[in-house]
């Protein structure tokens, strides 16, 4: 089923979700929704907040950058990268910044520069309940670093200096009212009710 993706502005992108337990209910339901949302929207990783389930779970997939990888070295080893990941904590990022225009599927049509560490560890339960602690780099870091900030209640443009974010304050403002392209089904908080 393909769920509506909750659009900047609305309070539960900004919230700090909740850890899960084994008997969530309907955990592997929710899970295989989420990824047909996610591919219906072409994104590469999706949060819970973004459905509007203030929980901290998200998933991945970015074997689509596996294509890139003859001339981009980030882009390597990204054929198996599909994942989820449970109760994620970010035990260390290591290594220099590098900047990468992100998006997100809860802020279309704007695309920003944003600054990361190259290395990250995390900790997390996969969708067995199994614990793992895997070190990742390139775009795999990159995706975990984005969608692991959704699970904190953060979001992509919580990292831009003040003069970016002042420049793209009324582009934020139209897509919270729904005034913004997008191919895929959203719900937008600030938007006026249909008669
Ligand atoms: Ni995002």
């Amino acid at each position: 089923m393909i769920l509506p993706i909750v659009a900047y502005g609305d309070p539960v992108l900004k919230k700090e979700a909740e850890e899960i337990e084994e008997n969530y209910p309907k955990l592997d339901e929710l899970i295989e929704n989420m990824f047909e949302t996610m591919y219906q929207a072409s994104g590469v990783g999706l949060a819970a907040p973004q459905i509007g389930l203030s929980i901290r779970l998200f998933i991945v997939d970015g074997t689509s950058f596996a294509e890139d990888a003859e001339e981009d070295p980030k882009a390597k080893n990204m054929e198996d990268f599909k994942k989820v990941f449970i109760n994620p904590i970010i035990e260390e990022e290591t290594g220099e910044k590098w900047g990468f225009a992100e998006g997100c599927l809860s802020i279309p049509t704007i695309r920003e520069e944003v600054f990361r560490k190259e290395e990250v560890t995390i900790s997390y339960y996969d969708q067995n309940w199994k614990l793992h602690e895997e070190t990742f780099d390139g775009y795999k870091a990159r995706i975990i670093q984005h969608e692991y900030d959704h699970v904190d209640g953060v979001l992509f443009t919580d990292h831009l200096s003040p003069l970016k974010k002042r420049l793209i304050t009324k582009k934020l403002t139209n897509i919270s009212k729904g005034e913004v392209e997008h191919n895929y089904k959203m719900k937008f908080p600030a938007k006026k009710k249909q008669r």
